[in-house]
């Protein structure tokens, strides 16, 4: 059997009639840039979120990047960022001129740890990229009190967390900004680069809008230097036919951990991913800390197996970073962590028999050691 750990063609697959539809629309019409698909979706999207505002960007990237940029984020600045994350939540920083500081985070359910933030807080310390990694949502009240507190700007990293709750509040509506990614493989995933940010903040969605358009909001107008970061009229509309399936995408991963953990529960070498109380994850990614994972990852491979690891290092000592001299005493847990991590597949098409081959496999891994 062969499990692999995307499989994008089953996903279109099942919505093929209503995307190629979506496609023929947008052809026919003629017009590719800022038309009635990219505003319908930026409405259905935060709507669906429960948000005022929401701006189409061309990736989850740009969607961090115009966030810190409209909310004054500059050079002398220093942001709080987690040490265990795709880099775009710290390059961005820099970008902007500030210093990203990184953070460890949680060992059970690998969120940014806000004990360790607030020791890291200086007169610089300006915002915090508060990443909901791999599907769950951090402790959204939690977290609000420690920005409120320390008088912090929030930027919330949905790229893996679509529609991921924590008592019932929806990750992304509680930061100042939420930048999301439409990534392919992402829960909610275009069919090539997209991305939005969402706020409640009338001035910052402007401030987003005119940055991410050359500096205006309408044609010819530069009231300031931006950038060109837009969503266009076809990832939108296919985008607007997949934001209907979400939900039920979200329940079916959900549905597949049950059935992981179920099988798994007993394998004392492996350690299943943490449950944050009153949280809904929505498994973006189901990643299990492992004993010898190196070893399971090239066993699983050879049984047909895929799995991914996220991440190989911590951020912090990728050499982008070495300028900032960190050692692993600074991140204990992040550097433990990426020793031991590996994901395994989750996606709404997997079959039960494929999830109940991999379980197998990883006990039989393990049996023999
Ligand atoms: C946590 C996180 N933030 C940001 C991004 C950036 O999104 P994009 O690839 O759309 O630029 C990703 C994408 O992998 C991500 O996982």
């Amino acid at each position: 059997m062969k499990v692999p750990f995307v499989n994008l063609k089953a996903q279109y697959a099942t919505i093929q009639a209503e995307i190629d539809e979506a496609v023929q629309n947008v052809l026919c019409n003629g017009l590719f840039i800022k038309g009635n698909h990219v505003a319908d979706f930026e409405k259905a999207f935060a709507a669906k979120l429960g948000a005022i505002h929401c701006l189409g960007v061309g990736n989850g990237t740009d969607a961090l990047f115009i966030a810190l940029k409209s909310l004054n984020i500059q050079p002398g600045d220093e942001v709080l960022t987690p040490a265990l994350s795709w880099i775009s939540t710290s390059e961005t920083i820099s970008l902007t001129g500030a210093t990203p500081v990184f953070v460890d985070v949680e060992p059970d359910y690998f969120g940014i740890d806000l004990a360790h933030a607030q020791r890291l807080i200086t007169p610089k310390t300006k915002a915090i990229i508060a990443v909901h990694l791999y599907g769950q949502a951090l402790t959204l009240d939690k977290l609000k009190d420690f920005c409120v507190v320390n008088n912090l700007l929030v930027i919330e990293d949905c790229a893996q967390a679509h529609f991921a709750t924590h008592q019932s509040v929806v990750a992304g509506t509680v930061g100042d900004v939420a930048a999301f990614s439409f990534y392919p493989t992402k829960n909610l995933g275009a069919f090539g680069d997209a991305g939005c940010l969402v706020t409640n903040n009338e001035e910052v969605a402007i401030k987003a809008r005119r940055f991410s358009n050359h500096g205006g909001l309408h044609k010819n107008e530069h009231l300031m230097e931006g950038i060109n970061s837009r969503l266009d009229e076809l990832q939108a509309a296919m985008l607007s036919v997949k934001l209907k399936h979400i939900d039920k995408w979200n329940e079916q991963r959900i549905q597949h951990v049950e059935i992981y953990r179920k099988k798994l529960a007993t394998v004392s070498s492996i350690i299943l991913p943490g449950l944050r109380p009153h949280a809904h994850h929505t498994y973006h990614q189901f990643v299990i800390r492992a004993q010898d994972r190196n070893e399971l990852k090239s066993f699983l491979l050879k049984k047909g197996i895929e799995t991914e690891i996220h991440y190989p290092a911590a951020l912090p000592f990728e050499p982008a970073y070495v300028y900032l001299k960190h050692s692993p005493s600074d991140f204990p847990i992040a550097s433990e962590l990426v020793t031991e991590i590996l994901s395994l597949p989750i996606y709404p098409e997997l079959s039960q028999e494929q999830i109940e081959y991999v379980c197998s496999a990883i006990q039989s891994f393990y049996s023999t050691r």
